[in-house]
């Protein structure tokens, strides 16, 4: 009955009677050095793709469209919002950017297989860095620059770079933030030490280099460019790893989410143009950071390999220096299609909720807003459909997977917009609701979104140098499924319906965050005795983390104190991209009889929302004393 118009159901019907097929079909849309033996097999036990080809992913995104006469077209846009830096590159410049950086980083003595952790802000160099890492093989690991020293040291410990790219500074609004100082911090934390340091000077703020370890990367490029030594792409298999991109898990261990070559350029292409709807030569603009998944795929990979136009956007929806930037840069620079999170219209809608900054600027080129990485609220839809004139595409995925798992594909043909839905399956994804006996439920009852093995094609094919996390994360709950571990439900039509995480994940302001690491840098203050972290609804947000401590007996400090530490706490040790702003000491925690600290309750009773006595609580009495808490704190 739906979607009468677009070719969405026979693409899937097509993926669904062959999937060998359709993504043979696909991969003929990307340049192999050599052919796979077999589209799909298990390895290992582990499902991938494209099995036995050879490849590299720089010469997709990069020299392939300058060997096809499109070296003169831009292939990315760096526009600051801080600086007031609008730089164009061509296909041409950034070919020449990435071989020379490439050369540099093979004369330090990287080579494919090695890992390379790269900490910059959202400067045109942190995407030569990602793509000098594939034209050689070595593995990237970026890592978002609002997270503490404690957090690179983790991922540190885990990748084992043999270098640690980084910029002297990332800028924020009203400061310059030291990058270089709490990268220092990070390997003096870490048991893994990286052989070399190379970092970008920024004007704003210099870095000082350690003799012995850090080398200045403009100085090493210039002369790499002097006497024209660049690098060429290597053959990789389509099976080797691109990059190493670490999320949040539900302990303080972030997972570490393994990319693929072959699997994963296959399916971002395809996506481009039969997802996003966009054609080579067009312009795309993702407006995340290249720290997360969405910055990976769409700033990056995706927009590149496909031969479009990506902008590169370094500043914030609101502040810098308004409402209007994200209109500004649409118009100046022809964007086609925007990506970004919902909590960047709820904060345009906040400063500008007439939408007179959209009546500024001539958005007449614009085709398509999609929003993604956390809950699409109604009214934030309908808000930006009603002043924007242009569909608003709500689409569900994570960083495991890459790539949209449910979408309305705008490119196959626009789907009719159920609010509050992501919409339907993409072809590769066999999506089905399941109830914990992993049988799965009617349609329109709540259960656990789970995906039907294999997985496609750019999705993880196992966490790094930990299979048996892989499995035991993903594979083991609900057998012959991958599980999301968000729950939600699917409608008569095919629509599915996102209601919560089924682990202890919270999404803040778009970021992935884990309540259950915040909960164990708390108890690492000397004082607490137990604590618990919750996300509670924010307007701007989405959600925000809120904790409650109970002090060690005989501690007789005042609260405001040991308050005020373990926001800075959880600040130093995890990052200001936590947003850890309050935190309440209370007397005793609620629990169930066997112990289990009621997280949903509190969360209810702070969201406002109707709660149940649960029948196995221990002592009912001290939900009254959460309650009188959170009044406190002006919550609840
Ligand atoms: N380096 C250092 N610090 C950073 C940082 C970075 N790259 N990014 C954010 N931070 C800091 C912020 O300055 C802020 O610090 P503060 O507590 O001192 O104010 C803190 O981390 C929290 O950041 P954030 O949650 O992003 O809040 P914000 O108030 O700076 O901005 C929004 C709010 C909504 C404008 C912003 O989050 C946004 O644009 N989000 C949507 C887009 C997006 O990035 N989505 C991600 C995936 S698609
Ligand atoms: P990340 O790995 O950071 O991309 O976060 C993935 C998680 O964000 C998902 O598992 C969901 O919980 C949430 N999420 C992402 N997109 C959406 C969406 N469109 N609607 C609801 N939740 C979403």
């Amino acid at each position: 009955m739906m979607g009468g118009m677009s070719d969405y159901h026979h693409t899937y019907e097509t993926w669904r009677k062959d999937p060998a097929g359709f993504w043979a079909a696909a991969a003929r849309e990307v340049d192999w050095i050599k052919p796979w033996d077999q589209v799909h097999a298990k390895v290992d036990g582990l499902d991938r793709w494209f099995v036995g080809a050879e490849c590299n992913t720089c010469w997709n995104a990069v020299d392939r469209h300058v060997a096809a006469g499109n070296g003169a077209r831009t292939a990315l846009i760096y526009d600051s919002a801080f600086i007031g830096a609008k730089t164009r590159f061509t296909y041409a410049e950034l070919r020449d950017e990435v071989a020379t950086l490439a050369a540099v980083l093979s004369d330090l003595g990287i080579a494919a297989g090695d890992r390379v952790l790269i900490y910059m802000p959202m400067i045109p160099e942190a995407v030569f860095a990602m793509l000098a890492c594939a034209r050689i093989g070595a593995i990237h690991s970026v890592v978002f620059g609002g997270f503490a020293p404690a957090e690179l040291a983790t991922r540190i410990n885990d990748a084992k770079p043999k270098l640690i790219m980084s910029a002297s500074c990332g800028l924020e609004p009203g400061r310059v933030i030291a990058y270089k100082p709490l990268v220092d911090k990070a390997i003096e934390l870490a048991r893994h030490k990286p052989q070399a340091g190379l970092v970008w000077q920024r004007p704003q703020l210099a870095a000082d280099l350690a003799q012995g370890h850090d080398h200045d990367w403009a100085g090493l490029v210039a002369a790499a460019r002097k006497k024209g030594h660049m690098a060429d792409c290597v053959t990789v298999k389509a099976t080797d790893p691109l990059y190493i991109l670490y999320t949040s898990g539900t302990t303080g261990q972030p997972k570490g989410v393994v990319r693929d070559n072959g699997g994963h350029m296959v399916a971002l292409k395809w996506s481009m143009s039969n997802i996003y709807g966009i054609a080579p030569g067009e312009t795309f603009w993702a407006a995340s950071d290249v720290g997360w998944v969405v910055g990976h795929s769409y700033i990056v990979y995706a927009p590149l390999l496909h031969g479009a136009t990506s902008i590169l956007f370094e500043g914030k929806p609101v502040g810098t220096p308004d409402a209007g930037t994200f209109w500004r840069v649409i118009s100046e620079h022809g964007v086609k299609a925007l990506f970004t999170a919902p909590t960047a219209f709820r904060a345009i809608k906040k400063e500008d909720p007439d939408g007179n900054f959209i009546r500024k600027y001539d958005l007449s080129a614009f085709r398509t807003l999609f929003l993604a990485g956390e809950r699409a609220d109604p009214d934030t839809v309908k808000w930006a459909e009603e002043r924007l004139r242009v569909p608003v595409i709500d689409h569900w995925w994570q960083t495991e997977t890459g790539w949209p798992i449910v979408a309305n594909p705008v490119g196959l043909g626009q789907l009719p917009v159920k609010y509050g839905s992501p919409t339907v399956p993409m072809p590769g994804y066999d999506v089905r609701v399941l109830d914990e006996g992993g049988h799965e439920v009617k349609r329109g009852d709540l259960g656990a979104i789970c995906v039907k093995t294999p997985l496609p094609p750019g999705c993880l094919p196992t966490l790094w140098g930990n299979d048996a996390r892989f499995r035991a994360s993903y594979l083991e709950h609900f057998p012959g499924y991958y599980e999301t571990a968000d729950a939600g439900y699917m409608d008569e039509d095919g629509y599915l319906y996102i209601m919560a995480r089924t682990d202890d994940i919270i999404n803040t302001a778009g970021h992935r965050l884990s309540t259950g690491s915040m909960e164990e840098v708390l108890a690492g203050h000397p004082n607490v005795a137990e604590c618990a972290v919750i996300g509670i609804a924010d307007a701007l947000k989405g959600q925000v983390p809120v904790g409650f401590v109970v002090l060690k007996a005989g501690v007789a400090r005042a609260p405001a104190e040991i308050e005020a530490e373990c926001v800075t706490r959880i600040r130093d040790e995890i990052g200001p991209v936590a947003s850890f702003k309050t935190v309440m000491i209370v007397g005793r925690l609620p629990k169930t009889r066997s112990g289990k600290i009621l997280r949903s309750t509190m969360r209810k009773i702070a969201d406002r929302e109707d709660w149940k006595m649960p029948a196995t609580i221990d002592d009912p009495a001290i939900l009254d004393e959460i309650t009188t808490a959170l009044k406190t704190k002006g919550m609840g």
